[in-house]
């Protein structure tokens, strides 16, 4: 089946267009990351994977019908040749009737200093503001299942808390699609420690399928997240938050080294991101629980208890601390 004709069976029709819509879908970070696609039209992952949303840090979009297309991104109207603008209409043609024209404006409620991609909350809040502009009234499942399109980890963007994204076994991704697994155990705490926030070389989609397509480790990959992904699963039942952390940092340990072996080679890693990892095994040694996290870039982002938190920006006086669970 193509997207389109996915498409085709499951949109509702557009019989009742509003003037205006607005919806915000908050940033995620990978604990079990989600590393190599099975199927690349719909984003159709190898793996599941766990992710913790970023409270009230994320995307905040508004859709309001007009003679022609328009992009305000943070305050400044984007060319329509802009590579962001372009992937961002594509994807918004899939969902509207060709005669529907749009001014969106889009911003991001993360500090620009701390780095993060926003893609996925970016699409996440696109597609609860078509929901709400057509007068759609989705499910969230199907909301996930729609930002998938746009970007994987987008699906996560739906919800706020743990969100475990299921990898499905279907074609047509019916059943690939994220949910909320608990926003009730609040003790996990995160900071961003921004190494560098130039463009990366290589973007994460490239990267994941060059891991995929060349990398000899990259079936172990998709075995440690299928066991580390139980582990985490274990560690949010239990509340356990030394395991979470731990399973996490090892998660994107590995997915690291599958990337490294890919041909040619991908290395996010900066010398400051080393010097950083070694600072937070120093940290370990000496008592303080700090584990880390990376996603396909050079940025680390600090797991900790809620009551570690002074100890923590003590020793890392540059990153700056999120709060998952405001909203
Ligand atoms: C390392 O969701 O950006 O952040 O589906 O191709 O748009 P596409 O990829 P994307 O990849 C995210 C990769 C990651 C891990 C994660 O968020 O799970």
């Amino acid at each position: 089946m193509t997207l389109e004709q996915y498409l085709a069976n499951t949109l509702p029709g557009v019989t009742d267009i509003k003037d205006v819509s607005r919806a915000f879908a908050p940033s995620n970070i990978a604990l079990c990351k989600y590393w190599g696609k099975r199927q690349e039209e719909f984003n159709l992952p190898v793996n599941s994977s766990l992710s913790i949303s970023l409270g009230n840090l994320g995307t905040e979009t508004s859709l309001e019908c007009s003679n022609t297309d328009i992009l305000i991104l943070n305050g400044e109207e984007l060319d329509s040749s802009d590579p962001f603008s372009t992937r961002l209409f594509n994807y918004i043609d899939l969902f509207r009737p060709p005669s529907i024209k749009l001014k969106i404006e889009t911003s991001n409620t993360i500090p620009t200093a701390a780095g993060l991609a926003s893609s996925a909350s970016g699409f996440a809040a696109v597609i609860k503001a078509l929901s709400d502009l057509f007068s759609w009234d989705l499910s969230d499942q199907r909301l996930s299942e729609y930002a998938r399109i746009g970007s994987g980890s987008a699906c996560r963007s739906i919800y706020h808390g743990f969100v475990l994204w299921e990898k499905g076994e279907k074609h047509d991704g019916s059943d690939s699609f994220a949910h909320l697994i608990n926003n009730s155990w609040t003790d996990l705490r995160l900071a961003i420690l921004d190494v560098c926030s130039d463009k990366k070389a290589i973007s994460s989609r490239d990267a994941m399928n060059r891991t995929a397509s060349s990398s000899p480790y990259f079936t172990q990959w998709s075995d440690i997240a299928q066991s580390d992904l139980a582990l985490l699963l274990n560690a949010i039942e239990e509340k356990d938050l030394h395991l979470l952390m731990k399973t996490a940092e090892s998660n994107a340990m590995a997915m690291h080294a599958s990337m490294m072996a890919a041909q040619p080679t991908i290395l996010y890693f900066l010398a400051e991101s080393v010097e950083m990892m070694h600072k937070v095994w120093a940290c370990r040694s000496s008592g303080l629980s700090v584990y880390f996290t990376m996603d396909a870039g050079p940025n680390l982002k600090l797991l900790y208890h809620k009551d570690d938190e002074a100890e923590v920006l003590k020793q890392f006086p540059d990153a700056i601390s999120v709060n998952p669970f405001v909203t």
